[in-house]
């Protein structure tokens, strides 16, 4: 029999397209979270919360790997230590973790909690892989969405982003997840580097409108940083496939209405210092 994988956030954005490759894979699978759904076809639905420190040790029982993708816009740093305790004490092998590139970088209060998980991760005593993702499409398309809305749609100057598709994020997580240990492993992001502006452009031209920008710069040490370029991946990323114009093109009902999400301005957001 195997012995279940734990994934943590299994219910989320990121962790909906895990889960059934790992199932593929043959893995047996148990998610975490808060608010569980009945188990259903090898996967095992459990209640916890990362953040409190609930439900981990019945989570953990009989677990050797665990993918942590349970994230929100506060709480990652001390829900990676309780992960890290609780693993330690259920004999885990193998802990992997989902951060965001530029989590060493960026002068910003989310990737400064995001750097902090992934060194209670590596600190932690428990072999594991770190994967650093750039922002997910449709993480980004609510933000351009809303300032495209504007009349004259603010667009900052030197902000640039290398979106990423949830299909190829999955894939290479569960492929992370299924494979030896393996530290720090090189970035994930999208195949585009793509000025603001840009994003906004093609977005609105999709919606059969024009938009005219405002063009401002970001002020202190956050404007620098994104000019800078921080908050973008390295030579040595892996780059998925998916373009923005593809993403959109394939999501065209959804680009009209999405709604932004809880913790988008805490990702993609030009203060929070
Ligand atoms: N989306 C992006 O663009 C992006 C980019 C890079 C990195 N990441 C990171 O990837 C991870 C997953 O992102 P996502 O977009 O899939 O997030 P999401 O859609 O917001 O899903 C978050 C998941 O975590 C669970 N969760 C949140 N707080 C929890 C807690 N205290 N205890 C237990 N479970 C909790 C949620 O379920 P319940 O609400 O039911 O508890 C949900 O399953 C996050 O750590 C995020 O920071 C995301």
């Amino acid at each position: 029999m195997n012995t279940p994988i734990l994934v943590t956030g299994g219910t989320g954005t990121i962790g909906r397209h895990v889960v059934p490759l790992l199932r593929a894979a043959g893995a047996d699978v148990r998610v975490l979270s808060r608010h569980p759904r009945a188990s259903a076809d090898g996967v095992e639905h459990v209640a916890g919360d990362t953040v409190k420190g609930e439900g981990l040790d019945a989570a953990l029982t009989g677990v050797e790997t665990v993918l942590h993708l349970a994230g929100g816009a506060k709480g990652d740093d001390v829900a990676a230590r309780n992960l890290v305790a609780a693993a330690r004490e259920a004999g885990v092998r193998h802990l992997v973790l989902i951060s965001v590139v530029g989590a060493d970088r960026m002068p910003i209060g989310y990737f400064r909690m995001k750097h902090a998980a992934e060194q209670e991760i590596a600190g932690g005593g428990i072999p594991f892989s770190i994967l650093r993702v750039a922002q997910l499409h449709d993480f980004v398309l609510p933000v351009v969405r809303t300032m495209a809305r504007m009349p004259l749609a603010p667009a900052p100057r030197g902000l640039r982003f290398e979106p990423v598709a949830v299909e190829e994020v999955a894939a290479r997580l569960a492929a992370i997840t299924l494979a030896e240990p393996a530290g720090l492993v090189p970035d994930l992001a999208g195949p585009e580097v793509l000025d603001v502006a840009d994003m906004i452009r093609v977005y609105s031209a999709t919606q059969g409108r024009t938009r005219r920008l405002m063009r401002f710069g970001i002020p202190g040490a956050v404007g620098r940083a994104y000019r800078e370029g921080r908050n973008l991946a390295d030579a040595a990323a892996v780059r998925g496939t998916m373009t923005w114009q593809a993403f959109l093109d394939a999501n065209a009902t959804a680009a009209a209405s999405a709604q932004p999400r809880p913790n988008a301005e805490a990702r993609v957001s030009t203060s929070g210092r």
